[in-house]
């Protein structure tokens, strides 16, 4: 497996692929690699004749008094474990390189989708996100990019994106890897306390307890957000920021009562920790 710095020698690497016809995949990641990203990887790996895995803690995706400078790091870690789930590169830049002095240009879904759920609490974390991806997409020259469902807010502006912007790129959602007790797998797990751990799969449990009320026929969206919230609320350290039932990937909010695909998303924070999380039902 090769690694690569800088964006030049990517595009140099990718255009060598592209010529010797070659299809490309691209798993973007901010690294701290675990099973979520590996089933990411492991798609790609099976769908392209290349697989670059980008490791990049990107900082225009931070708000001030965010966790970016102590978001976890490990690259060595990251490249092992890439290299097993079967990426060709790793690509993993400086932040110089990707925004060097001068820098100046943005790349910004200015509708609602970016304001609500995460864009609450986050004003420009996704023009940070679609400025980073939008760069990995033409550096990397990929034919399809790989985005975990997890951050389904994520993978709805990026599609969003893809499809203003005409960018030809297939975007491959992937479903949401878990521990065993239920809690999504994310780098920013490490952050937990022990105890604040134990707690953590309340959101997972209040998602299957009311993917379960739907299952039985509830479709009265009251309803199903007190049982999510009585759930949440067993954890005495859980502060749940929203709960939210919105059309996907369109991100509306539902009326009264859901209907088509609906996504649940929940931001809970334990402390300084914000965990998310979501489930995407078809009605
Ligand atoms: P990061 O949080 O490292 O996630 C990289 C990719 O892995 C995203 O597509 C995310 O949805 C996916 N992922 C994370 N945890 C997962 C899980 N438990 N199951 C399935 N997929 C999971 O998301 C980012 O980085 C950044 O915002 C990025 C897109 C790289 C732009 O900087």
């Amino acid at each position: 497996m090769k690694i690569i710095n800088t964006p030049k020698e990517l595009s140099a690497y990718a255009k060598a692929q592209k010529d010797a016809g070659k299809s490309i995949g691209l798993v973007p990641t901010m690294g701290y690699l675990h099973d979520g990203h590996a089933s990411l990887i492991k798609k790609s790996a099976s769908e392209n004749d290349v697989t670059i895995v980008s490791v990049f803690v990107n900082p225009t995706q931070f708000g001030a008094g965010e966790d970016l400078d102590s978001y976890p790091r490990d690259i060595e870690h990251d490249c092992t474990a890439a290299e097993a789930a079967g990426a060709n590169v790793v690509f993993h830049p400086e932040p110089g390189d990707m925004y060097p002095a001068g820098y100046g240009t943005y790349v910004s879904v200015d509708s609602d989708m970016t304001k609500v759920l995460c864009g609450r609490s986050r004003p420009t974390h996704f023009r940070g996100v679609t400025t980073v991806v939008a760069k990995l997409f033409n550096i990397s020259a990929a034919d399809r990019a790989y985005f975990g469902q997890k951050d389904a807010q994520q993978l709805a502006v990026i599609m969003r994106m893809v499809s203003d912007l005409n960018m030809g790129i297939e975007i491959i959602p992937c479903p949401i890897v878990r521990e065993p007790d239920g809690l999504a797998m994310s780098s920013r797990n490490t952050y937990l306390s022990p105890g604040e751990r134990t707690q953590a799969p309340v959101l997972s449990r209040s998602l299957s307890a009311a993917k379960k009320l739907i299952d039985a026929g509830e479709r009265d969206v009251k309803t199903l957000r007190d049982e999510i919230s009585r759930i949440i609320s067993c954890a005495p350290d859980a502060d749940a920021e929203y709960i939210e039932f919105r059309s996907f990937p369109s991100l509306d909010e539902c009326g009264g009562r859901i209907s088509g695909k609906v996504l649940i998303a929940l931001a809970v924070r334990f402390g300084k920790t914000r965990l998310i999380d979501n489930i995407i039902v078809n009605i």
